[in-house]
């Protein structure tokens, strides 16, 4: 069995920035409550770009990082819920781009713990040896199923996509997964895909469009929760504690549920890392869009130790327990 460890990282947000005042001019909303709520100051909006090409931006800065090809790749595993098409896969047009001409490609789909899910399962076929490099991406363009006539949902969530290069090796640096899923509570976040249609039906259903339905409420409680349980997971596999991770690299969903965990887990806030204000919520992206960023600041040195948490829609929850080997 080899290890695993993350060697590049790479994101991308596309340039439209978003405001909260923007958002007063479309639904009966205001900046104190957007920003009060949810931290989220502004958040970035596709203009045209789809998820594969956002997917393509983050994957070529994370290859650059990782000082790797498209040639070196031999998997490529694309978390997202805003595919292009239902085929090819967003995974199999990113091949076709960087020239990864020898690699395996999918898609995954685990709401907004998409990221953590593809990390696990790349792991795995890392592990075994059956591969040496994966390329995992979360990318989203969330705009195009948002419902802009509900201010519930369409002022918290963006556009954007982060990406890691994971290589088998000598080094430790994946120590930990842990993944789980609820599907008997799916129907509080909901984004429908195509209606069951067609001429043998005894009636033809109306085509309901594709559009993001969330129980807000709900999640806030299951995510307050699950990421403490997803956090203690992780730390009782490894047999360290929370005292020796650096940093705690949440879903950006809000930042009073990261808050309240915070606080429940007697951590510094500043040890649980947020960009929530600037990006809003990007479904599989977010926990990739903030490794990065925190890898460009230079926040994380060698043998840092570095949990990743995510939850979502399935519902779905995970984390990762890494140690930083960059
Ligand atoms: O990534 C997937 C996971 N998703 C999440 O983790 C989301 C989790 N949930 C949340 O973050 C919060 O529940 C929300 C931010 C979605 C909502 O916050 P809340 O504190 O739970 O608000 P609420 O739904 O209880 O609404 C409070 C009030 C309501 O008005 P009334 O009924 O008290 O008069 C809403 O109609 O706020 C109103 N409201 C708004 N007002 C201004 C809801 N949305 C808005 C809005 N602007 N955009």
């Amino acid at each position: 069995m080899s290890y695993v460890s993350i060697v590049g990282t790479g994101s991308y947000v596309p340039t439209k920035v978003v405001t909260n005042n923007d958002l007063e001019k479309i639904v009966d909303t205001n900046d104190e409550w957007i920003k009060t709520r949810t931290g989220i100051h502004t958040r970035r909006m596709s203009e045209g770009e789809n998820t594969s090409d956002l997917a393509l931006k983050a994957a070529e800065e994370a290859l650059k990082d990782a000082d790797m090809s498209g040639e070196d790749i031999d998997l490529i595993i694309v978390a997202t819920v805003t595919q292009d098409t239902f085929t090819p896969s967003v995974a199999c047009i990113v091949q076709s781009k960087i020239g990864a001409n020898k690699a395996t490609c999918f898609d995954i789909t685990a709401g907004c713990t998409g990221f953590v899910y593809a990390l696990n399962i790349a792991k795995q076929f890392l592990e075994t040896g059956k591969c040496k490099n994966a390329l995992v991406i979360g990318a989203e363009v969330l705009s195009k199923v948002t419902n802009w006539e509900d201010r519930n949902t369409c002022v918290l969530f963006g556009d954007g996509s982060g990406a890691a290069v994971l290589r088998a090796g000598e080094q430790e640096g994946i120590i930990s997964t842990y993944t789980g899923s609820k599907g008997d509570e799916n129907r509080y976040l909901e984004i429908k895909a195509v209606q069951v249609n067609n001429p043998f039906m005894q009636e033809i259903s109306n085509n309901n469009p594709s559009l993001i339905k969330m129980n807000g409420k709900e999640i806030f409680k299951f995510a307050t929760k699950i990421i403490r349980k997803s956090l203690k997971n992780v730390i009782e596999d490894t047999g360290y504690s929370l005292d020796d991770v650096k940093y705690i690299v949440p879903h950006q969903a809000n930042h009073r549920i990261i808050e309240h965990v915070a606080h429940k887990t007697n951590m510094d806030i500043d040890r649980y890392y947020m960009n929530i204000d600037k990006y809003g919520n990007t479904s599989s992206a977010s926990i990739a869009i903030a490794l990065d960023e925190m890898n460009k600041k230079g926040l994380l040195e060698k043998n840092d130790k570095v949990i990743l948490v995510g939850f979502g829609g399935g519902l779905t929850w995970g984390s990762i327990f890494i140690n930083w080997v960059k």
